[in-house]
């Protein structure tokens, strides 16, 4: 794993620009436990990072500043509530310098669309920070900070394909072959958020209406060691499906027309409303994109690959 591109990039201060790409992510396996007691779920979790790219670009500056084009302009709030802004004052903070920087966000990742694009964001913020800033932190610092911001941060320094345990902030790399998985990832209008899909999960659990729980991910690691996508289309799951689907239920239709439509497997992004489905290569993948547009179901369709690399500068 690299981080922030070369070594060379963190050697030092930079005057910038500093430009970060960091993917969004998908759960190829999301296995929830219990209710843990500071309000968060034990996970066992398998996150993918597929092409699907906000950028971070921060400048020197006197003060902190944040601007942003794409997704979410008008409705995202810039102000110390962004996971930007947490991101570039946790860094200050742990590396006793001045929070001064010029930041633009460039989003693609939808709002609240179970991709973690506000974790996305952090990352990249703390990759194009450390550069700037020239904090030469390590990658497990970085990853340290990143754990304070969200569970899913962390996970998108590194990228790739990992394990997640814990809250999901505790990552380790899956030593996957090098294969490349086609998705198509489908928008959805309006977010879910996902304290409120953890609830509905624990509500639907308490009342027995949940599905039974998923094993661990041990089937999908050895699938994910194979080069045949109809056997990890076979082995995704996701614990989060059914309480968003509850709280959505017309994300079951756009699920249906991929499983129509010949997907290996149509499945819920994270904690949703986004939908992801896995293609056997990328012309099936166009296949599938033309019908879940023909469908007038979803916001917004796109192809992507994964896994791709985590934060990094460039
Ligand atoms: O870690 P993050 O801030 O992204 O989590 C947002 C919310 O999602 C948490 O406050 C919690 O309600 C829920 N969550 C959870 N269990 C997890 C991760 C998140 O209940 N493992």
């Amino acid at each position: 794993w690299t981080l922030g591109g070369d070594d060379d990039d963190l050697a030092g201060a930079l005057s910038g620009p500093v430009r970060v790409r960091v993917p969004a992510k998908i759960n190829l396996h999301l296995g929830v436990g219990p209710l843990r007691s500071d309000g968060y779920h034990e996970l066992h979790t398998v996150y993918h990072a597929i092409s699907v790219y906000d950028e971070v670009t921060a400048r020197a500056g006197d003060t902190l500043s944040l601007t942003m084009q794409g997704e979410g302009v008008g409705e995202l709030e810039l102000d110390d509530s962004n996971l930007v802004i947490r991101a570039a004052h946790a860094l200050a903070a742990t590396a006793k310098v001045p929070a001064h920087a010029r930041l633009h966000l460039r989003k693609t990742i939808p709002l609240a669309g179970g991709l973690a694009g506000g974790s996305a964001d952090a990352a990249a913020t703390l990759v194009a920070l450390d550069a700037l800033w020239g904090t030469g932190l390590g990658r497990d610092e970085l990853a340290r900070v990143a754990a304070t911001l969200g569970s899913d941060v962390p996970f998108l320094l590194y990228g790739g394909t990992a394990l997640g345990t814990g809250h999901g902030e505790a990552v380790s790399p899956v030593l996957a072959r090098a294969n490349r998985w086609h998705w198509v990832v489908a928008f959805a209008d309006g977010g879910l958020s996902t304290p409120q899909v953890y609830g509905e999960l624990d509500r639907m659990r308490a009342a027995g209406t949940a599905p039974a729980p998923l094993n661990s991910s041990d089937d999908l690691l050895s699938a994910l060691r194979q080069r045949d996508p109809a056997v990890l289309g076979a082995a995704l799951g996701n614990d989060l499906q059914a309480a968003a689907l509850s709280l959505r239920p017309a994300l079951a239709d756009t699920l249906d027309v991929g499983d129509k439509a010949g997907a290996l497997a149509s499945l819920v992004s994270g904690s949703g409303p986004t939908c992801v489905f896995l293609a056997r290569d990328e012309a099936h993948g166009a296949d599938l994109a033309q019908a879940l547009r023909e469908s007038g179901l979803c916001r917004g369709v796109q192809q992507a690959y994964g896994a791709v690399h985590g934060a990094r500068i460039g």
